[in-house]
């Protein structure tokens, strides 16, 4: 890196070169230019939504500015479409010349951001997509994530099935990283309790055509079923499952994306549903109470994981620049002060593993209303495994 293109120096350069003496000169900071790449159509638009949402309540609630540098906001509609991801996430990093990237849902497009923020070094903090391989063989010092890997709350659903005593389960999914490692994370642990998984069904993304599949489970006749959807497909998977009897008959458990930010318009059929999750409607914590009450204020809105998730995003990109006092061209003290962080999430504290995937605990929740209602902790301060993560 050219050291005279740093903002903080270039910013000095000029003030000396005016010879300007006054004391705006003397305090000013560049702007932080921080690139939010997330979906603003398609199935997962509401999830981009609220992660955008998330992560300006932060902002606005440090005055604006994060150690002392305004943020200025660039957006790109990623349409959750992987063949369009190198060349949207380089519009940020070649053409705005963004000093961080907020970015994604959809984990097949957070795997090609990931690879450009590899090749380039531009900072990149993942918000939603639990794509494995993030924080696993692609990790690397200037990629974090501050939501979940796929693993994650497919491995605690598992534990808590095989308690249940469940035997034979269908898992259900879109074909594409999220739903296979979702479903392999699950099956790992399903089958270590004594469960086993008698059929992987998946349809590509973002389809929504249920039907033939939905005939398939009632034709197998498991004792239960684990599926990963989210979003717009989350909502029509679990209407379509009760519209055609199975609710009744075979219990339907998921991640919990597939009730989280989708209960109004799911209605009763979600009625009951358990799942797995780093967040719950009802967790009673000081610091939930105070985030949903002013993310209610700001966006006439309930908040939902996404939500958290961003606002977490920008909770780690405060506390990296806490450390460096706003200069992010100190990369190696930036992660080290973001891996020693505690960070104090309406979700409960959580840290980062060394790979900079959150450790934290996944709550098994129920529907309740229009709530995901705690139930227990499914699986406390849960660490992915970070398998190939060379950090
Ligand atoms: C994913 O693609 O990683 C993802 C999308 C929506 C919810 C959760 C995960």
């Amino acid at each position: 890196m050219n050291i005279l293109r740093t903002p903080l120096v270039a910013t000095a350069l000029a003030c000396a070169a005016s010879l300007a003496t006054s004391l705006a000169c003397a305090q000013a900071a560049p702007k932080l230019k921080v690139g939010l790449m997330l979906p603003a159509t398609g199935t997962f638009a509401a999830l981009g939504t609220a992660i955008d949402n998330g992560f300006r309540l932060y902002v606005a609630e440090q005055g604006g500015k994060l150690s002392g540098r305004e943020i200025e906001f660039v957006k790109v509609d990623d349409e959750s479409d992987p063949s369009k991801a190198t060349d949207n996430v380089n519009k940020l990093i070649k053409r705005d010349n963004v000093d961080v990237i907020v970015g994604t849902v959809h984990s097949g497009v957070a795997m090609a951001m990931a690879k450009a923020a590899k090749e380039s070094g531009t900072l990149l903090i993942v918000p939603n997509a639990g794509a494995d391989a993030v924080t696993g063989p692609m990790c690397a010092p200037n990629i974090f994530r501050s939501s979940f890997s796929n693993w994650q709350p497919g491995y605690a659903m598992g534990e808590v099935m095989a308690k249940k005593g469940l035997k034979k389960v269908v898992t259900i999914t879109w074909k594409y990283a999220a739903g296979d490692e979702s479903v392999r994370g699950f099956k790992e642990a399903f089958e270590k309790g004594g469960g086993s998984v008698v059929k992987e069904l998946n349809l590509p993304f973002p389809n929504v055509e249920f039907q033939a599949l939905l005939t398939e489970i009632a034709a197998t006749k498991p004792d239960a079923v684990y599926t990963f959807f989210a979003g717009g497909g989350a909502v029509k998977f679990v209407k379509d499952y009760a519209a055609a009897g199975l609710k009744k008959t075979i219990p339907l458990y998921g991640a919990g994306f597939l009730t989280d930010g989708t209960l109004e318009a799911q209605g009763a059929d979600a009625e009951g549903l358990f799942t797995t999750l780093h967040y719950a409607d009802s967790l009673n914590l000081p610091r939930d109470g105070a985030f949903r009450l002013a993310y209610a204020k700001t966006y006439k809105l309930q908040p939902d994981v996404y939500a958290v998730q961003g606002y977490d995003a920008a909770q780690m990109l405060a506390a990296g620049l806490a450390a460096v006092k706003g200069d992010l061209s100190k990369k190696d003290e930036f992660a080290a002060a973001v891996e020693k962080t505690k960070i104090d999430s309406p979700r409960g504290v959580f840290t980062i593993s060394k790979s900079h995937n959150p450790v934290q605990d996944i709550y098994l929740r129920q529907v309740t209303g229009k709530e995901n209602k705690l139930i227990s902790v499914a699986s406390k301060s849960l660490a992915d495994p970070a398998r190939g993560c060379k950090l």
